[in-house]
């Protein structure tokens, strides 16, 4: 008896799990094995990626007129260059000397890890290491603009 409820109890948690997981699995076998940033952006969900934006929220708003944070507001982010997101904000000379832009490809690798795409940037963060993660949170990003 006692064995079955730790069965169920399982189970249960399991069951949470997946839900909370957003379809991960389904997800990731349409995507093909070695999934590369364009399979795994065909099946992005940016409801997931809001959810998964939690882990930036601590230093980013990414809704329109907010306030900056110890990081930018991220509104508008998707496809602006480089350092030019919120004149208010102080970035650090390596971010403003960048020059480059944000798309899924400059996005995915700053968020796997900043500062290897822009060494001394100022945004101390260890990365989102799951690439599906990454994937979610640009497509809610690129949702985030006029
Ligand atoms: C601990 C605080 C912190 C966390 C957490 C954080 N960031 Fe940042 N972020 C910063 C700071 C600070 C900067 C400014 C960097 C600079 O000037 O060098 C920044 C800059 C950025 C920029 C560049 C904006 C521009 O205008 O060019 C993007 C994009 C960005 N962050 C995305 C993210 C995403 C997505 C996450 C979550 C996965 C995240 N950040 C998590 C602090 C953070």
């Amino acid at each position: 008896m006692r064995r079955f409820a730790m069965t169920m109890a399982l189970i249960l948690v399991l069951a949470v799990a997946g839900c909370g997981d957003d379809r991960r699995a389904e997800r990731l076998a349409a995507a093909g094995p070695n999934p590369s940033l364009d399979a795994l952006l065909n099946v992005a969900d940016a409801d997931a990626g809001a959810r998964k934006f939690a882990v930036c929220a601590g230093c980013h708003k990414a809704t329109k007129g907010s306030p900056d944070m110890g990081g930018p507001n991220l509104y508008g982010v998707y496809g602006r260059p480089m350092a030019q997101q919120s004149a208010r904000y102080s970035y650090t000379a390596a971010l403003l000397d960048a020059r480059g832009r944000w798309d899924a490809r400059t996005l995915d690798a700053w968020m796997a890890h900043p500062q290897r795409v822009v060494p001394g940037t100022k945004m101390i963060y260890p990365g989102v290491s799951d690439p599906l993660d990454r994937a979610d949170i640009i497509a809610f990003l690129k949702r985030q603009a006029d």
